[in-house]
């Protein structure tokens, strides 16, 4: 057959059916891990996770229930001038009982410096960098990790970006009960987790509840352990925290969130809290999506948005940043279903890579507040380069490459005059007792 005959057709058919050279990659099988013979002491899952003003909670692992929950650190490698005394937890689930687990605050600790440390007295060494006191700072956004070859990609594409923070919207492990995967997952992300902080709220795979046997999120809690007390918050699953000039929310999607619950209560005196000259930047994260227009969990994040979007927007919130759906979109400043200039930009970022794979199928037409959407692996990443602008950037897991596929500059709400205080009507919502 003639060859230019052969071309025609393939641009016909990519013509006919809207489709580019793209092909969408298949969901990849959990990772394999090998028997581990540390001795019992090491420390293992190590991560890092912001604790309040310039200091930062260390967790970790160990079998040895002897083991100190002490961290000793320096910013010269080898060299400790600095020791830390923590506390530690434990769980059973069911047959399964957890190692020791280990939380230590260190600090306070200089900003942009590089720390190393060690863990129990014993073990390798880890080093941490801390995040910038002022702009630019850089977050990096993965939700839904799971831990698959493709969990593994975005991990490897992350750690090739220069971010400061990583902010996780739900869904870590995909353990789903069996909780040996939740030490697995933990192993799979220390390399990262150990290095920057990851900054988590619960999804409905952290729920692992059973009824009259185990209650919800005692795995999440006990591993995953966030600074909700130092953000004057009574549960593990919302909390709040601030790095360089961003205030950060993460809510939950699966705890009480009418009028009347504590989270609510919580998060209106959060919200009440936040100094815009100190914080320009205000971001909110949870795990199931306000504006989604994929068929995948279609209208799951109602409820929780009419309880709660006119908090948010009273108080100008720049983005909201979800997971859950498994596939990316990105919307326009919105609000109450219509483009507002005052409201929130809505990232779904539920593509890091688990095993239940993609979700393809989309509502048509396109909804007018949805400005972006695809269903790929893939993570993000948010440069708030000053109190004005950030740039957001969506990286695609081509293949095993990493493809920004959505860039997009984003002015701060603080510099578009739309202030919660320059707003009466919308800001007696927050005045309210
Ligand atoms: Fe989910």
């Amino acid at each position: 057959m003639d060859p230019k005959f052969v071309l025609l057709m393939a641009v016909l058919v990519t013509v006919a059916t809207g489709k580019s050279d793209y092909v969408r990659p298949k969901p990849r099988k959990n990772l394999q891990f090998p028997w581990d013979s540390k001795p019992s002491s090491q420390p293992k899952q190590v991560h890092i996770s912001l604790a309040g003003n310039r200091h930062m909670r260390v967790t970790w692992i160990t079998s040895d229930k002897h083991s100190p929950s002490i961290v000793e650190y320096g910013t010269s490698p080898g060299k400790y001038n600095y020791i830390a005394q923590g506390e530690s937890t434990s769980y059973s689930y069911l047959f399964y009982s957890s190692g020791k687990i280990h939380h230590t605050v260190i600090g306070p600790l200089e900003h942009s410096t590089t720390y190393f440390y060690r863990c129990g007295r014993e073990g390798p060494e880890f080093q941490l960098k801390t995040p910038p006191s002022q702009f630019p700072v850089t977050f990096a956004v993965a939700g839904d990790m799971g831990q698959t070859g493709w969990t593994k990609s975005t991990l490897d594409h992350i750690d090739l970006c220069e971010y400061d923070v990583h902010l996780l919207p739900g869904d870590l492990s995909y353990a789903d009960y069996i909780q040996s995967l939740w030490d697995t997952f933990g192993e799979l992300v220390q390399p990262l987790a150990s290095a920057r902080p990851w900054m988590v709220t619960e999804g409905n795979h952290e729920k692992e509840n059973i009824m009259f046997l185990e209650d919800g999120f005692q795995s999440y809690n006990a591993r995953w352990k966030m600074p909700f007390k130092e953000s004057g918050s009574s549960s593990n699953l919302y909390y709040s925290f601030e790095v360089a000039g961003v205030h950060l929310i993460m809510l939950g999607s699966y705890t009480d969130y009418d009028e009347y619950s504590d989270q609510y209560s919580w998060l209106k005196a959060d919200l009440l809290k936040v100094d815009r000259k100190r914080t320009p930047w205000l971001l909110v994260l949870f795990h199931v999506p306000w504006y989604n227009s994929n068929r995948a969990h279609q209208g799951e994040g109602v409820s929780m948005m009419e309880a709660m979007e006119s908090l948010l927007y009273a108080a100008g919130v720049d983005i909201v940043l979800a997971g859950h759906v498994h596939a990316y979109e990105r919307s326009k400043r919105v609000y109450n279903g219509r483009l507002d200039p005052c409201g929130a930009v809505h990232m779904t970022i539920g593509d890091g890579g688990n095993r239940e794979g993609l979700a393809h199928q989309y509502i048509n037409p396109q909804p007018h507040w949805s400005d972006f959407r695809e269903a790929s692996f893939g993570h993000g990443e948010l440069k708030v380069v000053n109190s004005t602008h950030a740039l957001w950037s969506w990286h695609r897991n081509d293949d095993d490459e990493p493809v920004r596929s959505d860039q997009v500059w984003i002015n701060s709400l603080v510099s578009s005059g739309c202030l919660a205080d320059k707003r009466p009507g919308p800001r007696k919502i927050l005045m309210a007792p």
